[in-house]
């Protein structure tokens, strides 16, 4: 059993405010792969490397940061938590609840998360509620009853979030030896955005890297309050993990930006699915459409000529593709995607395969 993956507030102890009063509530969560991406790299001339967040226990890179606030919140004695959730935050809170022993209560917008997350913040029991709303909604409401009522609030405007989800940046440095000269990630409420310019400069300052990357973070076209400036009332995209138009680190976000030499951009939801695709086929990373925004961010910054020829950068890709699978069965124009039925004849198989008889 040597070197087995504790979990990240084991592995990074020493970078978090964890003592020995404090219970660690872990599913093993962190040591995700960083998978080389030669696909990526000869479209863009540069070298790319994708984080595959989706291999974390409940599949998104929510659990790094749910680890540290559900043993933090145990630690102050809570008994229950609350969050808004466009899905995965929901599933994490409602597994470490689990795990932890007390309740998790989940606001999420109504029909707008997907079956996958859905049925995961069911099955761990948590008391899930949908609100007639959308995420932007479900995040007062969740602030306001924590404000008011006994429950501690695991959104990412709580800094234990930020804090565990930082550990992804130490990984990435552990193995690459040093920090990339890009890093580019989704944007839904921009926790994650800020968390990782937390860890490289940390990382930095510690002596373990020689340099800062730029954070390139990507939103939806439908739903970019952050590249418009503006809060978006009615938020649109098929990516409903980042269907956000009020995200609660716009500030801290805009200020990593700044830190970093950092980019903002918007993406349609046609460039998102294709990206997607790409990702699939030709990496063999299959993702949620929000964390294919990441390649998609790349390959658009690359058609700009923005990227540097053999540059080094690191893509993280946050969420599993088998979350919310209905768009990989979706043709470019819409169409369902429906498998060739054959009868069960070898020679017929052959045949629609397109295959010739060895030797004949
Ligand atoms: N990717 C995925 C798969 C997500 O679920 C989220 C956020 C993001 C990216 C954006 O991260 O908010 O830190 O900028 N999901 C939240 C949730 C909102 O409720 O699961 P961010």
């Amino acid at each position: 059993m040597a070197n087995l993956w504790r979990g990240v507030l084991h592995e990074y102890a020493d970078r978090l405010d964890v003592t020995e009063k404090t219970p660690i509530i872990t599913l093993g969560e962190g040591g995700t792969p960083l998978i080389e991406a030669p696909a990526l790299s000869k479209r863009t001339g540069a070298r790319v490397w994708v984080k595959f967040e989706g291999m974390n226990p409940t599949g998104s890179f929510k659990d790094r940061g749910m680890t540290m606030a559900i043993s933090k919140a145990v630690e102050a004695g809570a008994k229950a938590v609350i969050c808004a959730s466009t899905g995965n935050t929901s599933a994490s809170a409602a597994a470490y609840a689990a795990h932890a022993g007390i309740t998790a209560a989940v606001l999420v917008p109504e029909g707008k998360i997907a079956m996958g997350k859905l049925s995961q913040a069911v099955v761990h029991d948590g008391s899930l509620i949908q609100i007639q709303g959308n995420f932007d909604d479900c995040l007062d409401i969740a602030r306001e009853l924590a404000e008011h009522y006994p429950v501690h609030l695991v959104n990412s405007v709580n800094n234990d979030r930020i804090e565990g989800q930082k550990t992804a940046a130490f990984e990435i440095v552990d193995v690459l030896g040093d920090a990339p000269d890009f890093h580019y990630i989704p944007v839904g409420n921009a926790g994650n955005y800020t968390a990782y310019t937390r860890g490289y400069t940390e990382a930095l300052g510690h002596g373990d890297s020689t340099t800062l990357p730029r954070m390139f973070g990507f939103s939806a076209a439908g739903s970019a309050p952050i590249v418009t400036g503006q809060v978006v009332k009615n938020p649109e995209t098929i990516a409903s993990a980042i269907r956000i138009g009020n995200p609660a680190s716009w500030e801290l976000a805009l200020a990593a930006r700044e830190a970093t030499n950092g980019y903002f951009g918007a993406i349609e939801d046609a460039k998102i699915l294709e990206a997607q695709k790409i990702l699939a086929a030709e990496v063999g990373i299959f993702v949620e459409p929000a964390s294919a925004i990441s390649v998609a961010g790349l390959l658009e910054r690359a058609d700009a000529g923005q990227v540097p020829a053999g540059s080094r950068i690191v893509l993280t890709v946050t969420g599993h593709g088998l979350k919310d699978p209905q768009w990989a069965l979706r043709a470019a124009d819409g169409s369902d995607i429906t498998p060739t039925v054959v009868k069960a004849e070898t020679t017929e198989v052959a045949s629609v395969l397109g295959l010739a008889k060895a030797g004949a």
